[in-house]
């Protein structure tokens, strides 16, 4: 097999971000995290799309000014529900409401994400970065594939080129033998996420759902503002300087949720709306169906603690 290019991620970033004008008029598109940064300039951009959305966050009185803003200026159907990512049980109650709710979904994007340069472990026991990044948005693609539309729904990742921080042991999930960095519990999220994807996509595919992931450029947005001043301030001052306007994000989920061209690419990974190479380390590989395995089984044990 050739070996990826650890420098695609400049390819990638060189391409013409592709932009579509269909129109989403009674298509249910549900996007997580959807109050801040990428996920708000993306439910503004499909409402634009006359899609309806399904809306899902932490911050109930977010949630509520969101939905009732993109109500008023684009005369589309809302439905919010908060969870918080940080804690399975409070996701699995959302994921009740929308199964009970029987929304069909023909697109799902999981966008919420978080940035820790601290370690912190949730109540589950799980590193936050993981449970945030990975095991929720494994959660909620396992969990809504019943409610997607067959043929012809779409689920989306948004992963990162933080990807190539760091690999994923599944020995090592907690950072116990392995020194904690920001960079590295956010690397190991990503790529456990790409693994998922790879082993994920050709059972979905058999269905008729559509799984890909995608980098969604780097771009103005308040990851990492939930760190200390110090880390804040080189975000805001240094890294800030670099960052792009969000809607090249929103614009490109907007074409990957919709282009009928996507369909041939489930298991793929895209940075913005170009086909792209991963690092070495999230290649897929037998190692992408131990970290599936891994994935479903933690998931069991954090929400059944006595099986
Ligand atoms: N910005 C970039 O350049 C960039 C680059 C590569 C990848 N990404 C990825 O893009 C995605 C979106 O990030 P962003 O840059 O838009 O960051 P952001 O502005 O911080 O938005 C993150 C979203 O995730 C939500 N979230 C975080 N922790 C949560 C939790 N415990 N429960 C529920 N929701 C939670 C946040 O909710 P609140 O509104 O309540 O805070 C927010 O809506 C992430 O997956 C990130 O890894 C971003």
């Amino acid at each position: 097999m050739k070996k990826p290019s650890p420098l695609a991620f400049l390819k990638g970033a060189k391409q013409p971000v592709l932009t579509s004008d269909e129109v989403m008029t009674n298509q249910w598109v549900l996007i997580t995290g959807s109050t801040s940064g990428i996920g708000l300039a993306t439910a503004e951009r499909f409402a634009q799309g006359h899609a309806n959305l399904v809306l899902m966050g932490r911050n109930p009185d977010k949630l509520n000014q969101q939905k009732l803003d993109l109500k008023n200026r684009f005369a589309i159907e809302v439905k919010t529900y908060i969870a918080d990512f940080s804690s399975l049980a409070s996701l699995n109650k959302a994921i009740k409401k929308i199964k009970d709710d029987g929304v069909v979904l023909d697109v799902l994007i999981n966008n919420a994400g978080v940035y820790s340069t601290k370690k912190i472990l949730t109540r589950d026991q799980v590193e936050l970065g993981l449970t945030v990044n990975h095991l929720a948005s494994f959660h909620l693609t396992e969990q809504l594939q019943a409610s997607m539309k067959k043929p012809g729904g779409r689920i989306i990742q948004v992963n990162s080129e933080g990807h190539r921080f760091s690999g994923f042991p599944i020995l090592d999930p907690n950072f116990i033998k392995r020194r904690y960095t920001g960079l590295r519990s956010y690397g190991s999220s990503k790529t456990a996420q790409l693994h998922t994807v790879w082993a994920l996509a050709p059972e979905l595919k058999k269905q008729g759902i559509t799984l890909v992931a995608m980098h969604p450029g780097e771009v103005k947005s308040n990851i990492g503002l939930n760190n200390g001043w110090l880390y804040r301030t080189f975000k805001r001052w240094f890294i800030g300087l670099m960052l792009k306007d969000v809607h090249r994000s929103s614009d490109a989920l907007y074409y990957l949720a919709n282009h009928p061209t996507v369909d041939e690419y489930a298991g793929h990974y895209f940075y913005l709306t170009s086909l792209s190479e991963v690092a070495t380390h999230a290649q897929p590989s037998p190692y992408s169906h131990e970290v599936l395995r891994w994935t479903q089984q933690t998931i069991q044990r954090i929400l059944s603690p006595n099986s």
